[in-house]
């Protein structure tokens, strides 16, 4: 087992899984199957994922298999940076990228144009990149999901953004997943949105408790 990797009792009669930090290369393939099926594995790729704060992480099966993958890395949360939404919001889409279909569609969709959005949650208006990390391409292989490996995935990524001095989790979650990220500590904000082709989304967040000092 490689450093910074757990060894993780799946729930249920299935072999435990090894969780750990992973290359970028280890997650495109799940991710691109479970979650951009309908597009190229080049589709399926940021350019986040090769930047140097960007962390991968995955979960194996006993054979070595990756059974579910996750990514995060440092990001702005996408609530407005100051106290009064109104008066702080530029007046086109979010900067926030992967946001800016909630303003082109937002009449057909129901999505909430920016001028409209709620205010930031208490305490966390100012959350700068480094502080906040965004999770992204979560994904659990269809024969592991309800296992408890999502979640443990989940909780090896908190524990990376608590050790490099983070202090906020957020994603943009689809809707199909909210539950799974409430189970997992996260709360809803603001309105859900379209995103075209992939489905209606919500952003999600949670507080981290920081373990880097100074
Ligand atoms: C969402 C996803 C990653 C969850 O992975 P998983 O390995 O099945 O999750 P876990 O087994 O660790 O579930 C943890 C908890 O969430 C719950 N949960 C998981 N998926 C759920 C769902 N779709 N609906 C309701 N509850 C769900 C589980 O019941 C479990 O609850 P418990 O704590 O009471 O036991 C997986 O279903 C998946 O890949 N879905 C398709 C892709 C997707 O939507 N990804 C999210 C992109 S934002």
């Amino acid at each position: 087992m490689r450093e910074g990797q757990r060894r993780v009792a799946a729930t249920g009669p299935v072999p435990a899984v090894t969780v750990g930090p992973c290359g970028p290369d280890d997650v495109v393939a799940l991710r691109h199957a479970v979650l951009r099926p309908h597009t190229t594995v080049e589709h399926a790729t940021f350019a986040e994922d090769s930047y140097p704060a960007t962390a991968h992480f995955c979960a194996r099966d006993e054979a070595g298999s990756v059974v579910c993958v996750a990514t995060v890395w440092p990001e702005a949360p996408p609530w407005p940076a100051g106290d009064n939404p109104l008066s702080l919001l530029p007046p086109g889409p979010p900067a926030a990228p992967g946001t800016a279909a909630r303003s082109g569609d937002a009449a057909q969709n129901g999505a909430v144009a920016p001028h409209e959005r709620p205010a930031a949650p208490r305490g966390l208006a100012r959350s700068t990149p480094g502080e906040a990390w965004r999770l992204r391409a979560m994904a659990t292989h269809p024969q592991w999901r309800g296992r408890g490996v999502g979640a443990a995935v989940v909780r090896a990524v908190t524990d990376h953004v608590a050790a490099q001095g983070g202090s906020l989790l957020w994603c943009n979650a689809r809707l199909g997943a909210r539950r799974f990220y409430e189970r997992a500590g996260l709360t809803t904000w603001g309105e859900v949105w379209q995103e075209p082709v992939i489905g209606p989304h919500v952003v999600m967040y949670k507080r981290v408790a920081t373990r880097r000092s100074g």
